[in-house]
């Protein structure tokens, strides 16, 4: 069998003449994402304002931040001060692609107005720790922002699948470096960086990157519920060409991807093991190998005339039932919550099975 091209195949999909009966329409599935999207946005911001309004400057012992750290630490804390810098990049490229979209296009500018935060408290460390000083960030934050940072994928779905992995990823760092400041490390460099300043900082920021990775992790389920395939093809790209943001633009980056991987922070053995498979197992997707196999499947069946084909290929890969599960309980968070301020006796948000299994 030949392979079909996904652009072809996307075409025909679209200009299939009928919904077959009991599946929903494109533009039924495209409300309920919406609306998804609509509600766990505004549960987000109650949650985020209740648990997570911290501030970079008053809620941290900044006086009592240790300036003799190991150089390899104060470098690690450099780098990641510099992939926060691009926050601006991070907002407005996605934005201009989800702006019709008023969940996903709300969020994304909390979610900025949170990694804002991010950059900063990073900053904070650079100066108190003495490493930097205030001239040579100024003077830093010049050169990083002279190029802008690109999105690397155009459209939203490839991008709810880029940025699980990369939540999680940023996640795994401070969660690691978080370990180091607390003494927990065995790595006889960073013997002498127990900070319990530091520490907090990489707590807390963690706990940020947990709640982002959630939020993303529930945008990416719901169009594996409603396009399962097209959604599969898109998490597959993403793993394919996955790069941490601003790596290409960060002077010296290497040295840092290096260092961050040598000190058990995050390198290859992390990512696949703390970062790919966790999103995946919490995506429903049955393992990288299954999404290689199932992907060359998709591809070989023509959509046309072959979706039984195709829906086999995909539930080999795809944990229908479970990610079915997880929507219900997403709708189900979302009526909770619209309940609460009565929005459900007005404009309740009603789910809608997908008709697939
Ligand atoms: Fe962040
Ligand atoms: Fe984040």
């Amino acid at each position: 069998m030949h392979q079909i091209d996904p652009a072809l195949a996307k075409e025909l999909d679209e200009q299939k003449p009928a919904t077959p009966p009991g599946l929903l329409s494109k533009a039924e599935k495209d409300r309920l994402i919406e609306r998804a999207f609509l509600g766990l946005y505004r549960w987000y911001v109650d949650r985020s304002q209740k648990t997570r309004n911290w501030n970079p400057d008053m809620d941290f012992d900044w006086r009592n931040f240790r300036t003799d750290h190991s150089r390899q630490m104060n470098l690690i804390l450099e780098g990641f001060f510099a992939v926060e810098q691009y926050v601006p990049d991070y907002v407005t490229t996605l934005l201009r692609v989800i702006r019709r979209s008023h969940g996903r296009s709300h969020f994304h500018i909390r979610w900025g107005s949170e990694e804002e935060k991010h950059a900063d408290l990073w900053e904070n460390t650079l100066l108190f720790s003495r490493y930097r000083s205030p001239e040579w960030i100024e003077e830093y934050k010049h050169v990083l922002r002279e190029q802008a940072w690109e999105l690397p994928w155009d459209n939203t779905m490839h991008m709810s699948f880029y940025t699980v992995i990369q939540e999680r990823a940023t996640q795994v760092n401070y969660l690691n470096t978080g370990l180091i400041a607390s003494g927990k490390s065995d790595d006889a460099n960073f013997a002498g960086d127990a900070d319990p300043v530091l520490a907090r900082v990489a707590q807390v920021i963690a706990i940020d990157e947990a709640a982002h990775f959630n939020f993303f992790m529930e945008t990416a389920r719901l169009y594996l519920y409603y396009y399962p395939a097209q959604a599969l093809e898109a998490l597959h790209d993403v793993i394919t060409y996955f790069a941490m943001p601003a790596g290409h633009l960060i002077p010296n980056y290497d040295r840092f991807a290096e260092l961050i991987a040598s000190s058990g922070i995050y390198g290859g053995r992390e990512h696949v093991r703390d970062v790919l498979d966790v999103a995946l197992k919490n995506l429903g997707v049955n393992g990288r190998r299954a999404l290689r196999q199932g992907i060359t499947r998709i591809r070989q069946v023509p959509t046309l005339e072959g979706d039984t084909m195709r829906d086999t290929a995909i539930f080999d890969v795809l944990d229908y039932q479970r990610v079915e599960k997880k929507i219900q309980s997403l709708f189900g968070r979302i009526q909770a919550y619209e309940k609460q301020v009565g929005f459900d006796e007005i404009n309740p948000t009603l789910f809608v099975p997908s008709g697939l299994r």
